[in-house]
């Protein structure tokens, strides 16, 4: 049975990955700061990814390294220590994950490291896709430590998978669950000025891309995984009451969201146009490629 190793694995995408991984008959080792329930058929591994400890040890012999640990970045204001944190526990956890892989004697065949659409401009009409050089600004800047701490993977003979993730929609977790009980009051509206754009993804389909990453040798670099078809804010907005069936024209204005927020408004507010070219171009085939048909689904 081949083994995958998982950080993050406790979280919105972790909790989905685990039971398609499951089914796929994978051995399943996770890592988590916290005691974990194992009934599940997961061994839970209790460690911090931010120090270097006996977790490393578990790297040695697995077939694939999934990592997806990291503070989340919608919720705190990014003060000076939460910037810290922010990139320490993206770029600090892969350097142990790799100075792991250096030292295993038997090295992971692939590396699968989330990264994020943060690393590329903001606010611009342009589509971005895998070519695109990275934005300087914080989380450009976060999002390219972090990919060049996995790079280093490759040194070591590891298949390595950069996965720049877009906003995720899902039922239970991530931006649509914090939006989801305002658009079902009918309080609902786009965030902003509405004409930015929106790069999304179901969770089905991050999962999808990651066991797509795991399984096909053809995989390697960085990979958008976004859906193909992102949408204006005020489409989103209006698809998400539509399907709901509550009007959905209450905008939430950027002042307010700067004031609630600060600048950590700027993952809702500045738009992003990414396509996924690497993963259509390598086969990678959608289950939802529209917008309208993933709400429908988790909402
Ligand atoms: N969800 C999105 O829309 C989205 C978009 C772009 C990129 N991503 C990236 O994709 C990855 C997975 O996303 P997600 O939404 O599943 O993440 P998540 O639910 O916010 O968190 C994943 C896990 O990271 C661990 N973690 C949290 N804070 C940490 C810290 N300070 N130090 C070390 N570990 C910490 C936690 O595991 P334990 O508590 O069990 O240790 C948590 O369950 C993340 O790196 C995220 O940045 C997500």
């Amino acid at each position: 049975m081949k083994k995958i190793f998982i950080t993050g694995a406790s979280g919105f995408v972790g909790q989905h990955l685990l039971p398609a991984l499951k089914l796929e008959g994978y051995e399943i080792v996770a890592l988590s700061r916290k005691v974990r329930d194992t009934s599940s058929g997961v061994r839970w591994v209790l460690g911090d990814p931010l120090e270097a400890d006996d977790w490393q040890r578990e790297v040695d012999g697995a077939y694939g390294i999934v990592h997806l640990a990291g503070e989340p970045i919608v919720g705190k204001r990014w003060t000076p220590e939460q910037k810290k944190l922010l990139r320490d526990s993206r770029v600090v956890t892969t350097q142990n994950l790799v100075n792991a892989i250096a030292q295993a004697k038997q090295k992971p065949a692939v590396l699968v490291s989330a990264s994020a659409i943060g690393l590329y401009p903001k606010n611009q009409e342009t589509e971005l896709d895998e070519t695109t050089r990275p934005a300087d600004d914080f989380l450009g800047k976060l999002c390219q430590e972090w990919e060049d701490a996995a790079k280093v993977a490759e040194v070591h003979g590891v298949r390595t998978v950069l996965l720049r993730i877009g906003v995720v929609l899902g039922r239970d977790g991530g931006a649509l669950a914090r939006m989801l009980p305002i658009f079902k009051l009918g309080l609902g509206g786009p965030l902003g000025s509405g004409n930015q754009w929106f790069s999304w993804i179901h969770v089905a389909d991050v999962v999808g891309l990651i066991r797509w990453a795991l399984a096909s040798e053809s995989a390697q670099g960085p990979v958008n995984a976004v859906a193909p078809n992102p949408v204006r804010m005020r489409d989103f907005a209006a698809t998400l009451g539509k399907v709901l069936n509550r009007p959905a024209f209450l905008p939430a204005p950027s002042f307010a969201l700067n004031l609630m927020l600060g600048e950590s408004a700027q993952v809702v507010l500045d738009g992003q146009r990414a396509l996924p070219r690497a993963a259509l171009r390598q086969g990678y085939s959608f289950r939802f490629p529209n917008v309208e048909d993933a709400l429908r689904d988790v909402t």
